[in-house]
């Protein structure tokens, strides 16, 4: 008897950002997040978990190489955690198999780049615990689940969900009440899509757990921020999904992007995610926005950013194009548009601004400085996947 599952999940990126642990071992926010899921057909980790009496020990490889499971670390709480649920089950149903007993062999890929400000981590944890939840038969609920993605990266149990989530921060010690919960599913506004401008960004910026404990340490605008700004934008930003209000949408995203990476600057010492192009890109969506006000219409394209220089551009799936056409302007390609939902035709993107403007706000940069573009759009949560995707071969060996 073979013991395995595979699951893929979703990478989200936030509009209200998570940045700052009341508790650094459970993984316990000091304020409120809410984000959006992207679709997996486009980004997504799968992962592999198989169950066998022969097993020596846990293992993991990621994208075909083994990672050593720390103990108690991140990867090995998870673990702990999903055997704790399998075991309690086994105490519940005593003709199950004792898989809780059983050593896991575990192999995981993403098919974008890991570590590289794409939120990996997130999907990664989220598939983990998604294929043990599968192998493990466990009738958990996606928000139970994210209790756990959570304590392998804050940011993870939000994928937990598709659609548009929030994560609940809790008050209980012991992290119960610190879960994802769905604002709603990706089939109330399908029309949400994503443009991610991949900037290059050669040196090692301050990974997100250090960045933010630094914060909470020295910034007293966090504190500013977790009591009198978030509370109110999660509010407003949630009612502005439910009312598909993609105008409130946008300006409270962009205000929250802007202030976390205020806090981040306000940090002793300053943190710098963002670079020149990055600041580029916002000059480009401002001017894109006031065109559209001006001219007496909403807001149409919101940029975010998490801690690196890479740009996420939410607009709605009409205003695409135009979005695609001025990046390219002023951020020359080396490769083609890949064009999943075809927009364009075969003559290609042109690198067209829209009437009325203002091309004085940037200057253009040179080919690679956005090395790529990925266009996405608003997606569904973790998936169960037939044998056909396993990633252990018969031996359990990737
Ligand atoms: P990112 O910006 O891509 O989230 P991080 O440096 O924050 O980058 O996180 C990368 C880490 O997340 C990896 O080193 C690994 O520990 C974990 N991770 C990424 N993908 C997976 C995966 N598919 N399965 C398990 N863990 C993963
Ligand atoms: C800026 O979830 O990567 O992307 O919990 O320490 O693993 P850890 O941090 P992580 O932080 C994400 C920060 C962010 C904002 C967000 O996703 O909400």
């Amino acid at each position: 008897m073979v013991y395995q599952a595979t699951a893929s999940a979703p990478v989200n990126i936030a509009c209200i950002k998570y940045w700052g642990k009341r508790d650094t071992k459970l993984i316990l926010p000091t304020n409120d997040s809410l984000s959006v899921t992207l679709d997996q057909d486009h980004l997504r980790s799968t992962t592999t978990s198989r169950a066998d009496p022969s097993f020596t020990k846990d293992r993991l490889w990621l994208n075909g190489t083994e990672e050593e499971i720390k103990p108690n670390g991140r990867t090995a709480t998870c673990i702990a955690e999903m055997k704790r649920l399998r075991a309690d089950l086994e105490a519940e149903k005593p003709n199950e198999p004792k898989l809780s007993q059983f050593y896991v062999h575990i192999a995981s890929k993403n098919n974008f780049p890991t570590a590289a400000g794409l939120a990996s981590s997130a999907s990664g944890f989220a598939a983990l615990v998604k294929s043990l939840a599968s192998l493990y038969q466990l009738p958990s609920t996606p928000s139970e689940l994210s209790l756990i993605a959570r304590q392998g990266s804050g940011s993870a149990c939000r994928s937990l969900f598709g659609g548009f989530v929030a994560w609940e921060m809790g008050s209980s010690p012991d992290g119960s009440d610190s879960l994802a919960v769905e604002i709603a599913p990706r089939e109330h506004w399908p029309e949400i899509h994503a443009l991610i401008c991949v900037v290059s960004d050669d040196k090692k910026g301050t990974s997100s757990t250090s960045g933010m404990q630094r914060t909470v340490e020295t910034s007293t605008l966090l504190q500013h921020r977790i009591k009198h700004v978030v509370p109110e934008r999660m509010k407003v930003i949630s009612e502005a999904i439910k009312k598909r209000d993609f105008n409130t949408f946008a300006k409270i995203t962009m205000q929250d992007s802007n202030q976390f990476h205020a806090v981040a600057l306000d940090t002793d010492p300053p943190i710098f995610y963002m670079n020149d192009v990055s600041r580029a890109i916002i000059s480009l969506i401002v001017e894109y926005n006031r065109v559209s006000v001006d001219a007496g219409g909403p807001l149409k394209a919101a940029y975010t950013y998490d801690a690196g220089p890479n740009a996420v551009i939410y607009t709605l799936k009409e205003n695409v194009k135009e979005i695609v056409e001025l990046v390219v302007n002023y951020f020359p390609q080396a490769n083609q548009f890949k064009d999943p939902f075809g927009l364009f035709g075969s003559d290609g993107v042109q690198g067209n601004v829209v009437t009325g403007f203002n091309t004085a706000v940037a200057k253009p940069f040179g080919v690679g400085a956005v090395k790529n573009l990925i266009h996405t759009r608003v997606g569904d949560g973790p998936r169960t996947l037939g044998p056909e995707e396993s990633l252990l071969g018969v031996e359990g060996l990737p």
